[in-house]
């Protein structure tokens, strides 16, 4: 018998094993790789001529829709560019949107890429080693299409699940998030190809997203949003952070001296660079603040960091240090991640290997919700099979905006969304990947497989009644830019689901959307699984995880409310009045604050937990196809705590299971927080010792900028789930306190 204690030297848990002391000290101690970075950015920087000193401090919108924007020969169509200064050796940044695959933007560039599926997707695999792969396999198709920077790494908490880019997120928690977005950040960078993190902070939701003001304590802040910045930057050491479009406690988020130079810079002490977001910078005295680049400078008022940026600099001490900093803080990323020594090379990509990656993430990433009376697996000897709507026939549905990917050819299927203006083909809702109705034929062969597009409830149910089993798809799409409304599937699809699970009892209702959703009719049905957007597999996992070829091993990363109401703002704020502020011109100066003190630290779960209020699904739910029994929790304390875990397969398929350490008690009272977690995959019959790491910092709370931790007794508890949670063990631990 291999223990997992003996796997953690390898695989999975290799990040969990050993990092939680680890990254504080990189960031603290810079290897020699990043100190020699740093030495040569310093002697790159002293050599620079006048008129080299704001090359690097502003880019462009490299996409050919803005009027009298020359876009130079050498770049290549994305997200952007900055000018190299070659007479130095210092290349130009070639940047793409690249969270979950090289992006499309709007088919301007006909190549298509490899889609990974949604971030939350990623965020329900629990799975850091195979998020890495992800990140190293969108940075070589990057590298092979000419870029060399990344726009991935969104690690933003969802504190609002209408927020419009919850798929491009990771979850609720702040030890998840960040320990899943260094891992993407990591494996992107090993390609060479430098990745950031983004978008900070507080970047909540999508409306009004150029204008709302975040307000939150820092203690609170440094507890939920930032700490998953910290981690993740910790541990994936990205070579840029972007900064956010909303303001945070009254200063716009890429002008916040507390934000960039405080935070990031001091606290952290972060040596990379600050690129804006695209058309979020608002003067040149952003540079004072901590911003080292203005991104997509032609969509801003004006270039602030180029002329206007110099001729400060000449007037103003101030200024003139920035520029070197910012000028050495861009070249020790560029140095750091080896861009200089490794430029990218355009050429052939191997499709199949890395759509075996997004497989292999969608097939860790589906979430199995209800499952009555084993109702899954379903045998592949089933007679009669309908499926119904979702595009099923088509393919997979796929998050709009900067994110969006499609494979060669373009998309299966395009839906114009509506919209003006050269930006209108971002709107289309698309659907790629495998189809999921060819993949449950060929896993069913002996079936007779009919498919119903769902328009019609009536249509559906009378299709269902003649079938053995019936499969409704049903989708929720989001886009970047546009929050959702409410958390009901739109369309009508509430209507057809309960048409046909109120038809034939053997119905499986397949979820493929951003984040959480309502469910009136989930008493009726006989399984539902929430598969997200399946990426460029999706399909095939999909297929086989219906036919029980993959055990189900996907646990929420975010927490499903039962209605509004339970969330800490039942109305999402300023829905609809800030463009219509935008339209009669009567925006400016005027301020749209969101109080995030209402939840503060205590996101998601947490805020449930708080209220007492049971969620449709819980953070960390999930069922499997076999069964695991949890034994012998054992919290080791000292300054690295850590925890281990007898994890047993009781069932008769192999499968793998989240161990999910929650923090339950402190010496001031009742918590719960996620302190460390491991996957382990076992055979039937088979046991393994689970090693967990506990994040120190979860079981402090952030005084000041500082990290205490009273002297005392601590309780800890392994989770199914955050509110299924197993026999309270607890540890004296050392008053500690530490930045
Ligand atoms: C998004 C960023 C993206 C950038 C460039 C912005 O609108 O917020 O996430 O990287 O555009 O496409």
């Amino acid at each position: 018998m291999m223990t997992f204690r003996h796997r953690c030297a390898t695989v999975t848990a290799l990040l969990l094993c050993t990092a939680a002391g680890q990254g504080v000290a990189q960031t603290r101690a810079p290897s020699s790789d990043a100190k020699a970075a740093e030495r040569r950015a310093a002697d790159t920087e002293r050599r620079m001529r006048p008129d080299e000193r704001t090359t690097l401090t502003h880019g462009l919108w490299a996409i050919p829709l803005i009027p009298n924007v020359v876009i130079p020969p050498e770049a290549v169509l994305g997200a952007g560019y900055v000018t190299g200064i070659p007479r130095l050796d210092v290349p130009a940044l070639i940047e793409t949107d690249a969270s979950l695959g090289v992006s499309y933007i709007a088919g301007l560039r006909k190549d298509g890429a490899t889609a990974l599926p949604s971030a939350t997707a990623m965020g329900s695999t629990w799975n850091p080693d195979l998020i890495r792969r992800g990140g190293a396999m969108i940075a070589s198709e990057a590298r092979a299409k000419g870029f060399n920077v990344l726009l991935g790494g969104g690690i933003n908490l969802m504190r609002d699940p209408r927020n419009g880019r919850t798929f491009e997120y990771f979850g609720e928690d702040p030890l998840h998030s960040g320990v899943l977005g260094g891992a993407a950040i990591d494996g992107a960078q090993s390609q060479h190809v430098m990745s950031t993190v983004k978008h900070f902070a507080l970047n909540a939701q999508e409306t009004g997203r150029h204008a709302v003001d975040g307000r939150i304590s820092d203690d609170a802040f440094r507890m939920s949003d930032l700490l998953a910045f910290e981690l993740a930057i910790e541990r994936g050491k990205p070579g840029a952070v972007m900064c956010a479009y909303n303001r945070v406690n009254g200063a716009p988020a890429c002008g916040s001296d507390y934000l960039l130079n405080r935070v990031l810079k001091r606290d952290w002490r972060y040596p990379g660079f600050v690129m804006s977001d695209w058309g979020a910078v608002g003067a040149t005295d952003f540079a004072l603040a901590g911003l080292d680049q203005q991104s997509g400078a032609q969509i801003d008022k004006q270039v602030y960091f180029g002329a206007p940026l110099a001729e400060a600099a000449a007037r103003d001490n101030a200024y003139a240090a920035r520029v070197a900093d910012m000028n050495r803080r861009i070249l020790q990323s560029i140095y750091a991640v080896g861009l200089d020594a490794h430029l990218p090379v355009k050429g052939p990509i191997d499709f199949a290997a890395n759509a075996a990656v997004a497989r292999a993430v969608e097939d860790e990433g589906i979430v199995l919700l209800r499952n009555q009376n084993a109702l899954l697996p379903l045998s592949k000897d089933v007679r009669s099979i309908v499926v119904i709507g979702g595009y099923a026939d088509s393919g997979v549905l796929s998050g709009g905006g900067s994110t969006q990917v499609q494979p060669e050819g373009g998309p299966a299927v395009s839906l114009p969304m509506g919209g003006e203006g050269p930006l209108a083909k971002y709107n289309n809702q698309t659907y790629h990947g495998t189809a999921p109705l060819a993949a449950i034929r060929a896993l069913a062969p002996k079936a007779k497989v009919t498919f119903v597009d769902g328009r019609y409830p009536a249509e559906a149910a009378a299709a269902a009644r003649r079938a053995d089993v019936a499969i409704v798809f049903a989708t929720q799409w989001m886009s970047e830019g546009a929050d959702v409304p409410n958390l009901s599937l739109p369309g009508g699809q509430d209507a057809t689901v309960a048409a046909v699970a109120e038809a034939n009892p053997k119905t499986i209702v397949v979820l493929e959307t951003g984040g959480p959703v309502l469910m009136p009719w989930l008493d009726r049905t006989g399984a539902v699984l929430e598969a997200w957007y399946g990426g460029a597999r999706g399909g095939d996992a999909i297929a086989a995880t219906l036919f029980g070829d993959v055990d189900p091993s996907g646990r929420l990363p975010v927490t499903f409310p039962a209605s509004l109401d339970q969330l800490p703002r039942p109305a999402l704020p300023y829905a609809g009045m800030i463009d219509r502020d935008f339209a009669a011109g009567v925006a400016e100066g005027k301020t749209y604050p969101i109080d995030y003190d209402v939840e503060g630290a205590d996101v998601g779960y947490r805020w449930f937990a708080r209220n007492g209020a049971s969620p449709l699904f819980p953070f960390g739910f999930g069922l499997s196809y076999t069964t695991f029994d949890h034994r012998a929790l054992q919290i080791r304390g000292g300054a690295s705590p850590s925890a281990t875990v007898t994890i047993r397969n009781t069932g008769t398929r192999a499968g793998s299971d989240v161990a999910q350490l929650y923090l339950v008690s402190t010496p001031a009272g009742r918590t719960l927080r996620l302190a460390g977690f491991a996957k382990v995959t076992l055979q039937p019959g088979a046991t393994a010792t689970a090693a967990l790491a506990i994040e120190p910092r979860v079981l402090a709370d952030s005084k000041g900028g500082r990290w205490t931790m009273p002297a005392g007794t601590y309780g800890f508890a392994l989770g199914r789930s955050a509110t299924d949670l197993g026999p309270v063990v607890t540890v004296r631990l050392p008053a500690r306190e530490w930045r």
